[in-house]
């Protein structure tokens, strides 16, 4: 019945999206089964188990994984499940190992999955114990350049097909130079739907000249509609971004250039040296930033990817990774480090006037009387805009106020959710 008054009433295509979307819990829990245990979400990056026997534990869609690699230097994924009796086997959050106890009845688990130790078994099992069939539990995990995605659906599409066209862009992002991960993740948690941040991320450059004025009066930015300028892009699947351009200065380090024209291809150079920000969001809740800010009158870039991890809802973590150039000189990563911290983090300016917004949707959208109103949302902006030809693929619009991106978002949850 929900599934039939959702086909009903989300018209991502007329640019309308009803509230219930974000303040109903069995939209929620359908959500989760429809979306979360369907798609690719990711989990982490490659550089955050750089050594043999390195482990962290994460969580997929609700369920802990344990993400290991091993001595060989594979990665491997792993529910966090002991076979026996079903005992979370790894509470850390991260660690270097090359087996786990068990804290139930101390069966022994190889970090490549195998049951390689039980308890006085010859004397309780005698040889009756099939240990291989005893194995942890394999979770699907594919890595692109470095971004390391699970998913629970067997039949899942390859990552790689997933992503798509998106890859053109993703790799500007995360493909640009080798990057790695700067210390662990910030966590926090906001009283909002998951939904809300992707769809500001995937879409919504136009919130920056209000809910960011601030930034603008500081001098940390141009002017008031300095996010006005560049693309809208969106691919298949959800996917899509914003791309500010151009801009007159480069604001990468100057010594890596060949390492990036090594890792693009032309066109994808030249978007990046003519980068003023790129946001966006990969479906459904991992999205990333490159922006820009003016420390000392210098310019420096920051690299960062977010999760909106949902907790119910109408609650979320939020999991914020820094990336950074691996070859960058030393001084120029804690600057970028700076910038970021500065922006993008419980204590930046940009997250702090964000996450007080989403909160205030989703307390509005909460509750069953914007259900039984019929209460909507208004995502018309530049729905009759014809796209423009761009050196990237996807669908493009010229400057980056429309809701474009957000239409594509909710037309893929959509379909997803009516399958
Ligand atoms: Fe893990 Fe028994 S539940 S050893
Ligand atoms: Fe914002």
């Amino acid at each position: 019945q929900l599934i039939h008054y959702i086909r009903e009433t989300v018209q991502p295509e007329k640019g309308i999206i009803p509230a219930y979307l974000l303040g109903n819990p069995t939209v929620y829990d359908v959500e989760h089964e429809k979306v979360f245990l369907k798609t690719w979400v990711f989990v982490g990056h490659e550089s955050e188990v750089p050594n043999a026997g390195d482990f962290m534990t994460r969580e997929l869609s609700g369920y802990s994984i344990i993400i290991t690699r091993d001595k060989e230097g594979e990665i491997h994924a792993f529910h966090n499940m002991c076979t026996h009796r079903g005992m979370k086997l790894c509470r850390a959050d991260k660690g270097n190992k090359s087996s786990f106890t068990c804290p139930y009845h101390g069966f022994n688990f190889k970090n490549t999955g195998e049951l390689i130790g039980v308890p006085l078994e010859k004397n309780i099992y005698g040889s009756t114990l099939d240990r291989l069939k005893m194995s942890l539990h394999k979770v699907k995990l594919e890595s692109y350049k470095g971004l390391l995605f699970g998913t629970w659906n067997d039949e899942a599409e390859p990552l790689e097909e997933f992503l798509g066209d998106f890859k053109w862009y993703l790799d500007i992002v995360v493909g640009r130079a080798e990057m790695e991960v700067i210390g662990a993740p910030q966590r926090f948690v906001v009283n909002s739907n998951w939904k809300v941040g992707s769809d500001n991320f995937v879409g919504d450059s136009y919130h920056t000249m209000v809910t960011h004025g601030s930034i603008a009066k500081l001098g940390m930015v141009p002017n008031a509609t300095y996010s006005k300028r560049g693309y809208q892009i969106y691919t298949e699947n959800g996917h899509g971004l914003n791309l500010g351009t151009p801009n007159p200065d480069f604001a990468f380090p100057e010594e890596l250039k060949d390492e990036y024209k090594n890792n693009l291809s032309e066109g994808q150079y030249e978007v990046l040296a003519n980068l003023k920000n790129m946001i966006g969001n990969i479906f459904p809740n991992l999205s990333f930033l490159i922006s820009h800010t003016k420390i000392k009158d210098q310019l420096i870039s920051n690299t960062s990817i977010r999760m909106w991890r949902p907790l119910g809802f109408n609650k979320m973590e939020v999991i914020a990774w820094m990336l950074v150039e691996k070859n960058a000189p030393q001084e120029w990563k804690d600057r970028s480090r700076d910038s970021f911290i500065l922006t993008f983090s419980p204590s930046g300016i940009f997250e702090q006037d964000d996450t007080e917004v989403f909160t205030d949707i989703t307390e509005a959208a909460s509750g069953p009387m914007p259900f039984h109103k019929n209460l909507t949302y208004n995502y018309t902006m530049g729905l009759h805009r014809e796209p423009v030809e761009f050196i990237g693929p996807g669908v493009v619009f010229d400057d980056k106020f429309t809701e474009a991106s957000q239409r594509n978002f909710y037309k893929y949850w959509l379909e997803l959710m009516t399958k």
